[in-house]
């Protein structure tokens, strides 16, 4: 079934696939069908997750389709990423398929409708399950003065979140990622951590801080990013975004437009992030996989490397939403 629907959306331009896909999935969000939910309940940040398999950010960065892409089979949806402000983005042509490898590269840059349409959107929804809300800074907003963005978003996203994700790995928002490195990574995370305590306190429940990286850190700037972590009890970790090397896709097709690659061919990789952070954080943070999960044993890999929930985009672009309930059933948490 599947293939038939894979043919249609891949004779169109990669980024209109997606919002005919958003439009469908919002649509079936409205109807009774449903692939089924599948139970295999863990307890992660303190969450009871219906099952371990997540939609990553960036599908559904405005939260139009949260009730359809629920519907699919996840045990839980990030959201996002959002920015205090509406903006568009880098100009299109921005998202583009690398066929021969089952990848994606984007250079998106946070394109979203801003944090008040989002918070809307999940008010309007049916869904009950744990929702992440991916957040992120406008990209006029001056690197120095991003903490202002996250802590307007926090605000407001706080009491509509079960978790909420701080974006700092997306490639294509400039300086962003310069957040990920030392004093600012601390002065970064000990203001967001105050501001969760206050607002902790405000609300009366503790909604869980997940930060998610790069998988272009070396060895020593991943020791540097756990320290931090732990320093600064972060709740949990996504590791991670999309990668800026090329080295698994030289010479195909669309493999030299700028942005992030996902899919297939960022798997080892993200793989290799996970074991070392994993082996640097000692169990004391839970870590979300996220990274070319193609198949079971891919999902698999990554469980046994340390994580312990998985979230997929790129590979159900490439294979529906067969995948997630194949994951679903046959990844078996350790
Ligand atoms: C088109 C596209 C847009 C994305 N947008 C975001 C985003 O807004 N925020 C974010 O944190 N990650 C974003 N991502 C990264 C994914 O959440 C995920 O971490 C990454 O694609 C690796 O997983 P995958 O190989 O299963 O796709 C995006 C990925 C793609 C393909």
């Amino acid at each position: 079934m599947y293939s038939l629907i894979r043919k249609f959306l891949f004779s169109l331009d990669a980024e209109q696939a997606h919002e005919f896909s958003i439009k469908a999935l919002k649509y079936l969000g409205y109807t009774p069908l449903s692939l089924g939910q599948i139970n295999n309940p863990i307890e992660v940040m303190g969450l009871k997750f219906q099952n371990p398999i997540g939609l990553a950010a960036g599908a559904d960065k405005n939260g139009e389709a949260i009730d359809g892409f629920a519907k699919l089979g996840f045990g839980f949806i990030e959201v996002g990423t959002v920015t205090p402000v509406a903006q568009d983005g880098n100009p299109r042509p921005r998202q583009f398929r690398i066929l021969d490898a089952e990848g994606i590269i984007n250079r998106n840059g946070f394109n979203n409708l801003g944090v008040d349409v989002l918070i809307e959107n999940i008010k309007n929804s049916k869904y009950n399950g744990v929702l992440g809300i991916n957040i992120g800074k406008n990209a006029t907003t001056p690197i120095e003065n991003s903490f202002d963005d996250y802590q307007i978003c926090l605000r407001k996203v706080y009491q509509y979140a079960s978790y909420v994700t701080v974006n700092i790995s997306s490639p294509n928002t400039k300086n962003l990622r310069s957040l990920q490195y030392g004093e600012a990574l601390d002065d970064l995370l000990s203001s967001l951590k105050a501001e969760q305590t206050q607002l902790s306190q405000k609300f009366g429940y503790y909604r869980p801080l997940v930060l998610k990286i790069a998988p272009d850190l070396n060895a020593e700037e991943i020791a540097s990013v756990a320290d931090s972590l732990i320093r600064h009890k972060i709740d949990g970790v996504i590791a991670g975004n999309t990668t800026l090397s090329r080295d698994t896709v030289t010479g195909l097709t669309h493999s030299e437009q700028q942005g992030g690659l996902s899919g297939k061919p960022l798997n080892q990789l993200s793989t290799s992030l996970i074991r070392q952070l994993s082996q640097e954080l000692k169990e004391q943070i839970p870590i979300i996989g996220s990274g070319g999960i193609h198949s079971v044993a891919s999902g698999q890999e990554k469980i046994n490397a340390g994580a312990s929930l998985l979230q997929v985009y790129s590979a159900m672009v490439y294979q529906g939403p067969k995948l997630i309930r194949d994951l679903v059933k046959q990844v078996k948490i350790l």
